[in-house]
Parts: structure tokens; sequence; C-alpha cells
């Protein structure tokens, strides 16, 4: 059973053996971390974390955008880790994770890619 390192930089640098095949809000909460979580299956966002050093599987997410992505985030419910990780949890981790679409618009290059994105006909 391959095992990595978990390290809860806000929170006093807590660490945690975790398994490498289970998803990280699972091996957290249950060793006592306190983290919020709504669908279980990557879709709600409400579980996501940012991660600071480190790499996580988490294929299987689509709340994030490639703008939530490349800031850091991660959704435990479904990431699993690749390597000895750090992470900032809760919502005082949430601060590049939401912005207004009306005020500051995502640029093409910051969507969600779809690989069944089709080129567009146009009208
Ligand atoms: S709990 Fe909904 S995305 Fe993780």
């Amino acid at each position: 059973m391959t095992t990595y390192r978990v390290t809860i930089a806000n929170r006093e640098n807590a660490t945690f053996e975790v398994e490498a095949r289970r998803p990280l809000l699972e091996s957290l909460r249950a060793q006592g971390v306190d983290l919020p979580y709504g669908c279980k299956y990557g879709g709600c966002i409400t579980c996501a974390a940012k991660l600071t050093a480190g790499t996580v599987n988490q294929r299987r997410q689509v709340a994030l955008n490639n703008r939530q992505i490349n800031a850091g985030y991660v959704i435990l419910c479904v990431a699993r880790p690749m390597s000895d990780i750090t992470l900032e949890i809760g919502v005082d981790s949430h601060g590049e994770l939401y912005r207004n679409p009306f005020l500051d618009p995502l640029e093409p290059h910051e969507l969600k890619a779809s690989p069944h994105q089709e080129p567009d006909d146009g009208p």
C-alpha cells in the first residue's frame, strides 16, 4: 500500500499519512480533520482546497475551471495524492477561488477545457 504525507499549512503544519488510492477528503476526515463537503463526486466545489506543494490526480473533478486549477485549487473529494503534498484548507484558503464573472470575465484559456468541443461553425 502506497502512502503519502499531507501537511496542512494553515492548521499549524499538522501532518497526516494518507493512502494513495483513497480520496483526500475521505482520508483526512477519517483522521479527524474538519473539512466541508457537499456532493462528494467532484461537482459542487464545496470541498476545494489549495495545493501549495506536490501533485494530485483529480481528473474526475468537474467543478473547477482552468483559472482555479492554475491558482492551485484541488477538489478533495476526488483528488488522490501522487506525492507528499501541502494543502491550505477551509474557507480561509478560498481567497482566489471565486471571482465575479461580470466584473472580471474569464478569458477563453481560463474556461474549462472540453474534450468534446466542436469547432464553431458560426451562425
Ligand atoms: S464535495 Fe462536492 S466537489 Fe467535493
